[in-house]
């Protein structure tokens, strides 16, 4: 068993190091050297692709959050409306979808009850559907019209780390794809982001190499009980998968906001010793976005929180705010989540190892829930 994870203590710990990979195997001969997408495996007729006129993503648990992350990407580069959903919101709900829509599920497994009900109304309802997904030849992918498979290898551990690093270089493979078919980006562009998504796995790699700096965060603070996460655009996202590897991994209260929510109603729950981690925006991307979320760490500290923030390296207004920084490598605004997740992996992990927890089987969960 120790062979199986790669030297590690836990499933857990080795597919957060695992990433790199994950990421680097999912891009691995999908474009040519110039940059042209080829996603012949999709077995969905291109010019069917061209016509839809709009994108509805369904997936649960951490999967969903890969699908929040995409709608950021896919309508900014193809502009195609995208909603995201619950799939077990979905169906209930009468939506509104047929021949033009293109239905994308993100699974993991594959056998997720609730997204493969999902994905069946949508047929019903004549829509085209696109299975983004980590298990070959499991129920989601086979009931689909195309599959775009994430290669994270397979995922053991009960809460996903890879495979949703995997899931969101897939959808954004998907994405540009969609802009190269429709015209929407020019093709310079999409080598020009195929080659920083290139760059992820290296700067995962160094994230992972600081990791003692969040190891040592998670240990400090043990007795915890409760946590909030904030995040903005790409950040908000990455928020709640922080928060909702926490609940899962170290059974502790924890929740994910939009930063710009935060005067709507969260920062009525700031008070002494809050612990907030905020997701901090590249200063060189929309120069109004990092200084509102800055004035949000300023905000939730003058009342007392303390504050952890994630920031790219370089950003240097951020510092005179936070009690602890941990600093992500530069990249563009969009492929943000794929670095600044990682750290709140670890944290979630390692707070989980210092209570004493089963990271790989936390208590009432399973890692495929077949049952609706
Ligand atoms: C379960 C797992 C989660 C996972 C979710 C969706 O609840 O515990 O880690 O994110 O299912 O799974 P899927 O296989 O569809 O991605």
């Amino acid at each position: 068993a120790a062979a199986e994870k790669g030297g590690f203590d836990s499933f857990m710990e080795k597919e957060i190091h695992d990433q790199p990979q994950a990421v680097a195997d999912t891009l691995l001969g999908r474009a040519d050297a110039s940059g042209r997408l080829e996603l012949d495996e999709l077995r969905i007729d291109p010019q069917e692709l061209k016509d839809i006129s709009k994108i509805v993503v369904l997936a649960c648990g951490t999967s969903a959050y890969a699908a929040h992350v995409a709608k950021y990407a896919i309508e900014h580069w193809c502009r195609i409306p995208v909603d995201v959903e619950l799939s077990h919101e979905f169906r209930y709900r009468d939506p509104i979808v047929g021949p033009d829509t293109l239905v994308v599920t993100i699974s993991q497994s594959g056998e997720t009850m609730d997204t493969l009900m999902a994905l069946r109304y949508a047929k019903e309802q004549g829509a085209r559907t696109l299975a983004i997904c980590n298990t070959n030849g499991s129920s989601i992918p086979r009931e689909s019209d195309a599959v775009l498979y994430t290669h994270a290898g397979p995922e053991i551990a009960v809460a996903s780390t890879k495979a949703f690093l995997a899931q969101i270089t897939a959808t954004y493979l998907l994405g540009l794809y969609l802009a190269q078919l429709r015209g929407k980006l020019f093709q310079g562009e999409i080598k020009d982001i195929l080659a920083d998504m290139a760059d992820i796995p290296a700067k995962i790699q160094d994230i992972l190499e600081r990791k003692d700096e969040v190891i040592s965060l998670a240990h400090a603070m043990k007795d915890t009980t409760s946590v909030l996460f904030l995040g903005r655009h790409v950040g908000f996202p990455v928020a709640m998968e922080g928060a909702l590897k926490l609940k899962e991994l170290a059974y502790i209260h924890a929740e994910g906001f939009a930063a710009g929510e935060l005067k709507h109603g969260p920062i009525a729950l700031i008070d002494e010793g809050q612990p907030v981690f905020v997701v901090v925006p590249s200063p060189r991307g929309r120069h109004s976005m990092h200084s509102k979320v800055v004035s949000n760490i300023q905000e939730v500290r003058a009342r007392g929180a303390r504050t952890m923030v994630i920031a790219e390296e370089g950003d240097t207004a951020v510092g005179e705010f936070a009690e602890w920084v941990f600093r992500v490598p530069e990249t563009k605004t969009l492929l943000m989540p794929l670095l600044s997740v990682v750290p709140l992996q670890i944290f979630a992990c390692a707070l989980a190892g210092a209570k004493g927890l089963n990271v790989d089987q936390p208590r009432n969960l399973a890692k495929s829930v077949t049952v609706e």
